[in-house]
């Protein structure tokens, strides 16, 4: 690992275990070109590659046709309005109106550590599981530019991190001038590759359908994504990733992106004319336009870049490790839900919606203490006149008729029966029919003389204004106060429109979507600090801010108001393509399922929440006995592998998403002892009832021990009995093991099976 700065041929080279960065310095203009980023290389004179020279012509030889070597050249961070056509990073216009911008050298620093960016979530360097103060294990390099006519100053940094294959980017301007900028684009990262065959990956959906993998070919023009709803969004997540056409879930190259930030991002790919590939990333331009007086700063989101020349699977694996290691609870490192199991919840929204009163809450307490479960989750509805979502959002105050005797009877009674306890808010919204609205009707966003858009009969808190978070959070924390309060739920249940602050100057008001994620940021952070022990859970309609930027306050988001156990498949595969196992909020709920109608086994169900969080969303005290005896045997199952889970590398087999049929992943510890394997079958086929399921992610010289909780597997004989058979990981992964869909225990729609693999050497 190592940031080199090779001085004589002005090239910046950034190593991780596998792969090398290039960029550099080219004299005599001073433009910062970029060179190579791929499998790792030697530190060669790789200048060459820059073309600088047989381009048509270079533009100190011939600045008559500079444009040509503008709009063709690889830059580190291209700028737009002098020449370069292709889609830029920057847009700084003067008080005259102009716009044009081009960056050239002026020094650089290269940095043991990490330094943070104010106001935002980033990742931070500390040994993995360890506190800070330990010895530094990154290094950062930063590169700073400026644009002579119009005094800006843009500062690009890097940061690497032993044993990671990753590098993590931001930006930071400054005005260094002596007039005022409107910065109308800031983009935090830019990778530019040679022409080839490629296709882009994202992630999209809707409500009850959060991120869907979507795989385009990338052809000539433009391909972008985006929100410019306030929030990273339900339809697209932060995350873009560029694979060449042939890389597959195991092999190939891809590079993926992916934005620590959770309002407005853009992501895109341009294929130039020449073949080459620029993809961008960083909050969208759309809505966007910041005052930069002189002297001031503006700090972009960072973006991390992963680069993996053993597929898709490889990528993920990278981001789980970098996000679990240096980018979840930053904001409290110490937080004890970090890096260790959660406590198995039971949430009662699906159980009660509006309709609960605290005799209602202690009774599924009760009952799901009886069955293993550790905490209760009190839902939305508790405070204020909240009788459904139409009013009472800002009135932070607990409903007594509800919650007869107050919170903390409520509290102490489920702890005394042996539950922790934790509580839903919503606190960047307001009611129109709320105390709070009435008091204060300029507290929400909105554009003066415009009949606001309601979204769930809700408006959105101008966060931008810090008296409007300040009040908001001394309420939150009044209620956080009063009782032992292990958890909270964090949602937001409607995106930003009508953008328009009563506080922001005229010349401002395209700071607000900006600012007001900055509010939200400020708020997550002050309530992790007073209440330094509490499991944040953010959730937006379900997992429409599900994205790295909430990972550093909430070590777990809600995945999706959609909890049909079959629907889920696909959304935590395409969510498991970026984020832990471990972020994956997933719960055994209701059914039939009140989003599909589907009815899927109990068991099916738990299998497939173990894949994440875990926990209950359902009234324990009215579900069937035979399934409420299951819950015991299920805690226990969490218990057994959610070490496994949380910390090991996921490696997915089958997709359902893909093939139809069945869905199938493996999690592996990472010493390759120990490994989950999780196979659901989703449609029976007459014609053919077993299947060869190919293993991944063990050690090929190992033996291990298989066991299954069901009669399913195959011995070479025919008979069943795989079950205690011992296979070399080789065999398991090229050969594979055979499950029998016919067995008993397999017969019927959509059933599961937990597959052990354990070492021999461990078991000696
Ligand atoms: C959102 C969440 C749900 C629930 C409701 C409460 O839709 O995703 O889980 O908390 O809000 O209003």
């Amino acid at each position: 690992m190592g940031i080199k700065y090779l001085e004589k041929e002005r090239l910046f080279k950034l190593d991780t275990p596998n792969s090398s960065y290039v960029c550099g310095i080219f004299d005599p203009e001073g433009f910062l070109l970029h060179l190579y980023y791929g499998k790792k290389i030697g530190d060669d004179d790789i200048r060459y590659i820059a073309q600088v020279y047989t381009y048509p012509f270079s533009p100190d030889k011939n600045n008559r046709d500079r444009g040509m070597f503008l709009d063709r050249a690889f830059f580190e961070y291209p700028t737009e309005g002098v020449g370069d056509y292709r889609q830029g990073c920057i847009d700084a216009e003067t008080v005259n109106g102009h716009s044009g911008c081009s960056l050239h050298y002026v020094n650089h620093q290269i940095l043991k550590g990490k330094p943070g960016i104010a106001g935002l979530p980033a990742t931070f360097d500390v040994m993995p599981g360890a506190v800070s103060g330990e010895e530094s294990i990154c290094e950062t390099l930063m590169i700073t530019l400026n644009d002579d006519p119009t005094g800006l100053t843009v500062t690009l940094f890097y940061s690497i991190f032993e044993g990671v294959d990753a590098i993590v980017r931001s930006v930071r301007l400054e005005n260094s001038g002596t007039s005022d900028l409107f910065i109308n684009k800031v983009l935090s990262a830019c990778i530019e590759l040679e022409e080839g065959k490629r296709d882009v990956i994202t992630l999209h959906g809707s409500w009850a359908r959060e991120r869907n993998i979507e795989r385009t070919a990338i052809s000539k023009g433009i391909y972008s994504i985006g929100s410019i709803k306030g929030e990273s969004s339900h339809q697209m997540n932060p995350f873009m990733a560029v694979a060449d056409r042939n890389t597959t879930r195991e092999q190939g190259e891809i590079y993926g992106l992916s934005f620590v930030y959770s309002g407005n991002f853009t992501a895109s790919a341009e294929c130039s004319q020449f073949g080459s590939t620029r993809v961008l990333m960083g909050i969208n331009p759309k809505g966007f336009r910041w005052k930069l007086e002189p002297g001031y700063v503006f700090n972009a989101p960072e973006v991390i870049m992963v680069y993996s020349a053993q597929g898709i699977g490889q990528m993920s694996r990278t981001f789980h490790d970098i996000m679990r290691d240096h980018l979840i609870s930053g904001a409290n490192i110490h937080n004890k839900y970090r890096n260790s199991p959660r406590p198995v919840l039971i949430n009662n929204w699906e159980a009660t919606y509006f309709d609960f009163d605290s005799d209602k809450l202690i009774a599924i307490a009760k009952e799901a203490a009886k069955n293993g479960i550790e905490m209760l989750v009190m839902d939305d509805g508790w405070f204020g006149k909240r009788s459904s979502d139409d009013m009472a959002l800002g009135d932070w105050y607990v409903n007594e008729d509800k919650i007869r005797g107050g919170l903390k009877k409520l509290v102490d009674a489920v702890r005394t029966a042996g539950l922790k306890f934790g509580i839903w808010i919503e606190p960047e919204m307001i009611s129109p029919d709320s105390d709070l609205y009435r008091e204060h009707p300029d507290w929400a966003i909105a554009i003066p003389g415009r009949t606001g858009t309601l979204m769930r009969n809700q408006y959105v808190l101008d966060f931008s204004r810090k008296e409007i978070v300040d009040e908001i959070y001394s309420r939150i924390k009044a209620v956080l106060s009063s009782a032992d309060i292990s958890y909270v739920k964090w949602d937001m249940n409607r995106p930003l429109s009508d953008i328009g602050s009563y506080a922001l100057e005229s010349d401002r008001q395209g700071e607000l979507f900006h600012r007001y994620v900055l509010g939200v940021y400020d708020i997550m952070g002050r309530l992790l600090e007073d209440f330094p022990d509490l499991l944040l859970e953010n959730c937006s309609g379900g997992g429409g801010r599900f994205d790295p930027g909430m990972l550093y306050y909430s070590p777990q988001i809600w995945c999706s108001d959609d909890t049909d156990a079959i629907e889920r498949l696909a959304i935590q595969e395409g969510t498991s393509m970026v984020y832990p196992l471990s972020t994956m909020g997933a719960h055994v709920s209701d059914c039939p399922n009140h989003v599909t109608g589907r009815t899927v086994p109990f068991e099916t169900r738990g299998y497939v929440a173990l894949a994440g969080t875990f926990g209950y969303e359902l009234d324990i005290t009215r579900i069937s006995q035979e399934e409420r005896d299951m819950i015991a045997g299920q805690v226990e199952m969490y218990h057994k592998y959610n070490e496994l889970v949380r910390t090991g590398d996921h490696y997915r087999l089958t997709s359902y998403r893909e093939n139809g049929l069945n869905d199938s992943w493996m999690v592996v510890s990472k010493d390759r002892s120990k490994a989950l394997l999780t196979y659901i079958k989703v449609m029976a086929r007459p014609f053919k009832r077993s299947v060869v399921l190919k293993l991944d992610g063990l050690d090929p010289n190992k033996d291990y021990r298989i066991s299954c909780d069901k009669d399913v597997l195959c011995t070479d004989t025919g008979e069943r009995g795989g079950n205690g058979l011992t296979l070399r990981g080789d065999t398991l992964m090229n050969a594979g093991i055979l499950i029998n869909e016919d067995s008993s225990d397999m017969k019927g729609d959509f059933r599961g099976l937990l597959i052990d693999l354990t070492a021999e050497d461990l078991l000696v």
